[in-house]
């Protein structure tokens, strides 16, 4: 008899440890990456090395809100399937550890090693912040011998000191090739200030860009920068995440095209602009160490409500890897981004659909033998006028992502996507503007169970929202009242990384 009940036990705690399997969590992503449990903001320190790319983040392991800051640790061969690590930079008498870059010293300047990975990360200290002083924002590393397993602090932290700035932190390193010199971006407030040094080690003050350019609703923080290609002409890209002040509320990322001669970034143009329009792509930075590719992760949530999420175990996720590109439209670049190639190998199971005339209601799930929440869906060659994809279920609850000719912007609106009530100003229509002056619009949406990733006219205007439906959309309709034609339609299965 005791030992029956202690079989069925046994067996019930299986069953329950099963149905607690991370993969089964209510809005769990199941193709991006998130933390196995607690809070996660900011990616940092992204680099490869040895065919291996690190994701380390701001992460506080004991709470789902914001806490003491550690760097947690992933790693990964294709940016989508990722291991978890141990945690690699606790806090120290230091501080608390933010947002930061890690680079590969390949020359040993620092003089760590030969290859040597070197983490260069803010040292916030919340007793100075607690007695209101300015400078408890200083700057430091820490290196690692054994590919990024274990982390040691170096000695002589902090290696930059605070010149009583405030907000003086997230520094990004990149190695200056034409002067064998390591240049450092960094959050000064309200602007960028930029470092360079031989080793990692010493700091001197280059110059400053932006106190008066871009945009300024909040404080600057998590800089960028780096060069892309256009036309065979190296083109220097600053990008700046600023919190509160985006186009759409909240969090979000502006971004600067210039020159940038080792001492000095010079900005082409002067208007403001977005590398993403949606609400849910923060303090996104690139990986080092790439050669000549550029990708960016960013942090799929905003500070508005980023607290508040209703997830249980974990908060936040990372948007899908973004290979960056340039673009120009009527004599201006821009900053363009698309899915990593690497993402191709997860769509199973295409349907294309060709010469579609849509007039009010065209039900895609129809067409279809399977729908599920993750898919990627391509539209190409649609008419320029009113129309919208509606994802839903049985509930009621839709979001709604579309184009609105007469004002040539588009929107993604959630007022009516599920659970929005943790928060006032979730429920929300985003919208932005159309900046293609091509005839007709092709678009690339990427749905997992609780985010969607707007990829439109080749990524030159990217929208990123996330969503908690009270049930998985199930369903996918295309409306448009006036009427539209889509030349061809793909839609497509994206795999869980979940190994099912
Ligand atoms: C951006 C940010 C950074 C800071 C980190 C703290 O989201 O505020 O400026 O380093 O988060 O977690």
């Amino acid at each position: 008899m005791k030992k029956n009940i202690l079989l069925t036990c046994f067996c019930i705690s299986i069953l329950y440890a099963k149905s607690q399997s991370i993969e089964s969590e209510l809005y769990r992503p199941q193709f991006h990456f998130s933390p196995k449990e607690k809070w996660m903001n900011d990616p940092n320190g992204m680099v490869y090395h040895k065919g291996v790319y690190h994701l380390f983040y701001q992460y506080y392991p004991d709470s789902t809100v914001w806490g003491p800051m550690h760097w947690g640790h992933a790693t990964s061969k294709d940016m989508l399937h990722w291991q978890h690590q141990p945690v690699a930079l606790y806090p120290d008498s230091l501080g608390y550890i933010f947002s930061g870059s890690a680079v590969v010293d390949v020359n040993n300047t620092a003089g760590f090693g030969k290859g040597a990975m070197v983490a260069i990360f803010t040292h916030h200290n919340p007793k100075g912040e607690r007695a209101k002083r300015i400078d408890f924002q200083n700057q430091s590393i820490a290196y690692s011998l054994d590919d990024g397993k274990t982390w040691t602090k170096y000695a002589g932290n902090p290696v930059l000191k605070n010149p009583g700035i405030v907000d003086f932190r997230d520094p990004k390193v990149m190695w200056f090739e034409k002067e064998n010199k390591w240049v450092m971006t960094l959050a000064t407030k309200d602007r960028i200030t930029f470092y360079s040094s031989p080793d990692l080690k010493n700091w001197s003050k280059e110059s400053e860009f932006g106190e008066t350019l871009g945009a300024h609703g909040g404080v600057w923080e998590c800089p960028d920068l780096f060069p892309l290609n256009l036309n065979g002409k190296k083109v220097w890209v600053l990008l700046v995440s600023i919190n509160p002040g985006g186009p759409n509320g909240g969090s979000a990322t502006q971004y600067f095209i210039g020159d940038f001669d080792g001492k000095t970034f010079t900005p082409f143009e002067t208007e403001t602009k977005w590398m993403d329009y949606g609400t849910d792509n923060y303090a996104g930075v690139t990986f080092s160490n790439t050669a000549d590719r550029r990708i960016l992760m960013g942090w799929m949530s905003n500070w508005q409500y980023a607290q508040v999420v209703p997830t249980k175990n974990w908060r936040s996720a990372m948007t899908i890897p973004r290979e960056l590109y340039l673009k120009e439209v009527n004599k201006k670049i821009f900053l363009a981004s698309k899915p990593v190639k690497e993402f191709d190998k997860m769509l199973v199971k295409s349907t294309t659909v060709s010469n579609i005339s849509i007039k009010n209601s065209y039900n895609l799930s129809s067409k279809l033998n399977t729908t599920g929440s993750r898919f990627q869906l391509s539209l190409t060659d649609i008419t320029a006028n009113d129309f919208s994809i509606v994802l839903s279920n049985k509930k009621g609850d839709e979001l709604v992502i579309g184009y609105n000719k007469a004002a040539n912007q588009y929107y993604i609106d959630r007022t009516k996507s599920g659970v929005i009530d943790f928060e006032t100003g979730f429920a929300k229509k985003h919208t932005a503007p159309r900046l293609s002056s091509s005839k007709t619009i092709s678009l690339t949406l990427v749905a997992d169970v609780a985010s969607v990733e707007l990829f439109a006219d080749d990524g030159l205007t990217v929208m990123t929202d996330i969503f908690f439906p009270k049930q998985v959309y199930t369903t996918i309709t295309i409306r448009s009242s006036k009427g539209v034609t889509v030349k061809k339609l793909t839609y497509t299965g994206v795999r869980t990384i979940y190994g099912k």
